[in-house]
């Protein structure tokens, strides 16, 4: 597995992890309205690329498979963390969390935040994060429960960010 910066043809493969790791992996914490609403968020695959373009994303790859996949900006904010069904408890999340955390600092972030899934809520604990908040935010008509999370670096408070479909 080695991480590099999103390429320009990776939209597709980037929306096909999201899609996989929301129907298979966050179903397990979601009723299956929820997974329908959260899964069928993003239905403009052009404007997805031009998202994870511009908001700094790193992707792991397998080979030459985009396997999973994240993104951090200048406050300090992770909006997407996903990884493929097939490759889940590999350690993945992890690396793209740590590359979180390294690039947040070197732009001068004072702390990590997100909006974690339920099923990504441990991965984030495991990194250090707690939980600010408990939220129900709305997607296409669906209340889906999720959790503000920050993790200090360097010991300040501040920072936010603003939320996709991801967390
Ligand atoms: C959340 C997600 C990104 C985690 O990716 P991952 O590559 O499996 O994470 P890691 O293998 O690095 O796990 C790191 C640690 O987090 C914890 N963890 C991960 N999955 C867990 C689970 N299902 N239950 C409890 N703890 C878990 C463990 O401590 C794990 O370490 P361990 O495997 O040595 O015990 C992935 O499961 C995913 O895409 N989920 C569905 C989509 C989603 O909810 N994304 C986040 C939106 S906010």
């Amino acid at each position: 597995m080695r991480l590099r910066p999103y390429r320009e043809d990776d939209g597709p493969a980037t929306l096909e992890v999201f899609r996989r790791a929301v129907r298979e992996a966050a179903s397990r914490d979601y009723a299956p309205d929820q997974i329908d609403a959260w899964a069928g968020a993003v239905t403009d695959a052009a404007g997805w690329a031009d998202r994870r373009r511009s908001r700094r994303t790193q992707v792991a790859e397998v080979g030459d498979r985009v396997v999973g996949f994240t993104d951090v900006d200048a406050d300090g904010y992770v909006d997407m963390l996903f990884v493929h069904p097939d490759h889940v408890r590999q350690g993945i999340g992890s690396a793209l969390l740590e590359w979180a955390r390294t690039t947040a600092e070197g732009l001068g972030a004072h702390e990590l935040t997100t909006n974690a899934s339920l099923t990504a809520r441990p991965v984030f604990e495991a990194h250090g994060f707690t939980v600010v908040a408990e939220q129900r935010p709305v997607v296409r008509g669906t209340a889906l429960t999720n959790f503000r999370m920050r993790r200090p670096l360097g010991g300040s408070t501040s920072g936010a960010g603003t939320s996709e479909a991801g967390g």
